[in-house]
C-alpha cells in the first residue's frame, strides 16, 4: 500500500542486503518512522514492544529474526536459542510459531554454512506468500461487500465495522479484514468503515484510521462501546475482523473486545466474519476458550495513554488513580456459533471443522 504516494510493505530487507527494516508502528499515527533491525534481539524486542504487530506480520518478523540470528551463528544451539527467544515474545498469535517452525525445519536439514542464506530466502518467501494470501482474502471478502451493496439497492455506502487493526500494517501488505475493504473501494463500491478505537493500545484509532486515511477510504473512529448501538439502529451492514488464532472448529481468537462485538452482531442479525489466512488456523486445537493462551501485557497500557499534545509533542499521561489495580488481557475468543463465516485465501468457509476442512483438506489431514 502507499504512504504519501510511495509503495511500502511493513517489513523489508535493507539496502545492505542483510539488515531488516520495519515501519515503527509504536510511533503512528503521529510520526512515520522506519526502525532498523540488525540482530535477532532487535527483532525479538520489536515484536514484544509491538513496533511490529498483527498475527501475519509477527510471523514474517519472526522468520527474519531467525535469519538475523543465523547470520552471525548458524549452529544448532544458536538456532534453538533464537527460536525460543522469538517464540516467547508473544504467545497468542499462532503465525509466529508457524513461521518459526517452518524456517527452523528447513534450515536444520542444511549444513551450517548454508543456513543463513536459506533463512533469508525462506523469510522472503513467507513475506511474498503473505501478500498473495491477503490479496486473495481481499478478493473473496470484497464479494461480501458487493453483495451488501446490492442489498441496499445501491442506494448508499456499505457500512463495515472493524475492530483493532487487521489492515496492511498487521500483515506484510493488504491486510486481512481490511483487504476486502481496499479491494471493494478500489473497484468503486462505496464503503464506509466504523473503526473501533480498540483500547487499551488503540490500534483502531491509531493504525486502522491512519491506513484508511492514507488510502482515501471513508471511515469514522468510534469509542469501543458504540458498535452495539450502531447495530441496533441498522448502521452496520457487516463486521469484518482479523484473527490471531483460529481453531480447527472455527473459534476465533482476536483482539480483546471482538467477542462483545460478535455478541451484539448476533443479537442484531448483522453478519460477522473473521478474515483469516490459513497460517492463522491452529489445526491442533478444537476448543478456543479452553486451549488458546491469552496474552496479558504490561498494565501501563491500561493505566496510561499516549497521544499528541496541542503543541505537537507526543506525551504519555496517567489515566487511573495511583494504587488502583489494573489488568490487561490482550485477546478474547469468539465461539464459532457467533460467526457468520470465515474468509480465507481459498474462499468463505462456515465457522466449523467441516467448513474449514472442505477448503483446506490437506492441512486438516496433517
Ligand atoms: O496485539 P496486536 O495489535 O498484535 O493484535 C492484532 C489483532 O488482534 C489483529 O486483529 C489480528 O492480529 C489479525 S491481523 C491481520
Amino acid at each position: 500500500m502507499k504512504v504519501g504516494g510511495s509503495p511500502y510493505r511493513t517489513i523489508w530487507l535493507a539496502e545492505d542486503g542483510w539488515s531488516v527494516e520495519v515501519i515503527d508502528q509504536t510511533r503512528l499515527p503521529h510520526v512515520f518512522a522506519v526502525a532498523p533491525w540488525r540482530t535477532m534481539q532487535d527483532a525479538a524486542e520489536g515484536i514484544h514492544t509491538m513496533i511490529v504487530r498483527g498475527a501475519p506480520l509477527i510471523g514474517v518478523a519472526g522468520a527474519y529474526g531467525l535469519a538475523l540470528a543465523l547470520k552471525s551463528d548458524a549452529s544448532n544451539a544458536a538456532l534453538a536459542h533464537a527460536h525460543e527467544t522469538l517464540l516467547a515474545t508473544r504467545p497468542t498469535a499462532v503465525n509466529l510459531a508457524w513461521a518459526l517452525t517452518a524456517v527452523r525445519t528447513e534450515v536444520q536439514r542444511l549444513a551450517v554454512p548454508l543456513r543463513g542464506e536459506a533463512a533469508y530466502r525462506l523469510a522472503a518467501q513467507l513475506a511474498d506468500a503473505d501478500v498473495e494470501c491477503c490479496r486473495s482474502i481481499g478478493a473473496h471478502g470484497a464479494r461480501l461487500i458487493a453483495d451488501a451493496y446490492e442489498a441496499t439497492g445501491k442506494s448508499r455506502p456499505v457500512n463495515v465495522l472493524t475492530h483493532c487493526n487487521a489492515g496492511w500494517l498487521a500483515t506484510v501488505d493488504w491486510g486481512t479484514a481490511l483487504a476486502p475493504v481496499y479491494v471493494a473501494h478500489d473497484a468503486g463500491i462505496p464503503v464506509h468503515v466504523w473503526v473501533d478505537e480498540t483500547r487499551p493500545r488503540n490500534q483502531g484509532a491509531s493504525l486502522t484510521a491512519w491506513e484508511l486515511l492514507q488510502h482515501g477510504v471513508p471511515h469514522t473512529v468510534i469509542a469501543d462501546n458504540v458498535g452495539g448501538h450502531l447495530m441496533q439502529h441498522g448502521q452496520v451492514d457487516l463486521c469484518l475482523v482479523g484473527s490471531d488464532r483460529t481453531t480447527a472448529t472455527g473459534d476465533v481468537c482476536n483482539k480483546i473486545g471482538t467477542y462483545l462485538k460478535a455478541l451484539a452482531a448476533y443479537d442484531n442479525g448483522v453478519p460477522f466474519y473473521a478474515c483469516v489466512p490459513s497460517s492463522t488456523i491452529d489445526w491442533t486445537l478444537s476448543d478456543g476458550l479452553r486451549d488458546i493462551p491469552i496474552e496479558q501485557r504490561d498494565t501501563r497500557e491500561v493505566s496510561e495513554i499516549s497521544g499528541m499534545t496541542v503543541d505537537g509533542q507526543v506525551a504519555t499521561v496517567r489515566l487511573t488513580p495511583q494504587g488502583s489495580p489494573v489488568a490487561n488481557y490482550a485477546f478474547d475468543v469468539t465461539p464459532a456459533r457467533l460467526m457468520t463465516g470465515i474468509v480465507t485465501e481459498r474462499g468463505v468457509a462456515t465457522a466449523s471443522r467441516a467448513g474449514l476442512t472442505a477448503l483446506f483438506p490437506e492441512m486438516a489431514a496433517r
